[in-house]
């Protein structure tokens, strides 16, 4: 089972997969866990070009490119060969988050640039979508306050992340098959109950 967390900035992603991880574990399913961009060694290369500050130059085509090309690296070298063993595999942050930030945030045509990720993912959707939606004010205060990592995408315009949650909200929308909204303004520990009664349910349809 392909499971992705996606979410403006300062959703607390990271954080609640390590939790959600154990969790699936402790339900006797092998996870493996990984997030983008990044996740191989060719991946890290790419994200540490698209991350660094001093790169304001980059033309957003070449951004979705090296995106989707750390994509690409990191389906056929450790998502499918994952898949295909039976592991449950989760991903913070995949080709929805193409969609809403190079799409919704930057404007770009979505249509392109779902032939562009199908291209890189050779048609792999995740089952699972799990949208920790936050206001983007708060998110981003929260990622200051954390002292998280500040990369050239976080310090785009407020109006730019306003366009990406708008953006993951009306995705979540148009799928609501695959995709399930989660309050991340919520205390982790409610947000990590509110997943995990998510998943619970998705993982009662698989058989062990
Ligand atoms: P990261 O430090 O991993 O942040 P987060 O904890 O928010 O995931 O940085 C990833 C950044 O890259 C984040 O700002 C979202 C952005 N991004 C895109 O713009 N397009 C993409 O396809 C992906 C995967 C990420």
């Amino acid at each position: 089972m392909f499971i992705t967390l996606e979410g403006p900035e300062g959703s607390g992603k990271s954080m609640q997969i390590r939790e959600l991880a154990d969790f699936i574990r402790q339900r006797g399913f092998e996870v493996f866990t990984t997030r983008e961009p990044g996740g191989t060694f060719i991946g890290d290369q790419i994200r540490e070009v698209i991350m660094r500050m001093d790169n304001t130059m980059m033309h957003p085509n070449t951004e979705i490119l090296l995106f989707c090309a750390a994509r690409a690296q990191i389906v056929t070298e450790v998502i499918r060969p994952n898949l295909d063993k039976g592991v449950v595999v989760i991903s913070d942050r995949y080709g929805d988050s193409t969609l809403a930030y190079q799409g919704y945030g930057h404007g770009l045509d979505r249509i392109v640039l779902k032939e562009i990720l199908k291209f890189a993912t050779g048609g792999l959707t995740p089952d699972l979508t799990l949208l920790l939606d936050v206001d983007v004010d708060e998110g981003l205060n929260r990622k200051i306050k954390n002292g998280s990592e500040w990369n050239r995408l976080d310090a785009q315009k407020v109006e730019f992340h306003k366009r990406v949650r708008d953006g993951y909200l009306e995705m979540a929308k148009a799928e609501p098959d695959r995709w399930r909204l989660i309050n991340a303004s919520n205390d982790p520990q409610k947000v990590q109950h509110d997943i995990r009664e998510v998943i619970s349910a998705k993982l009662e349809s698989v058989k062990l």
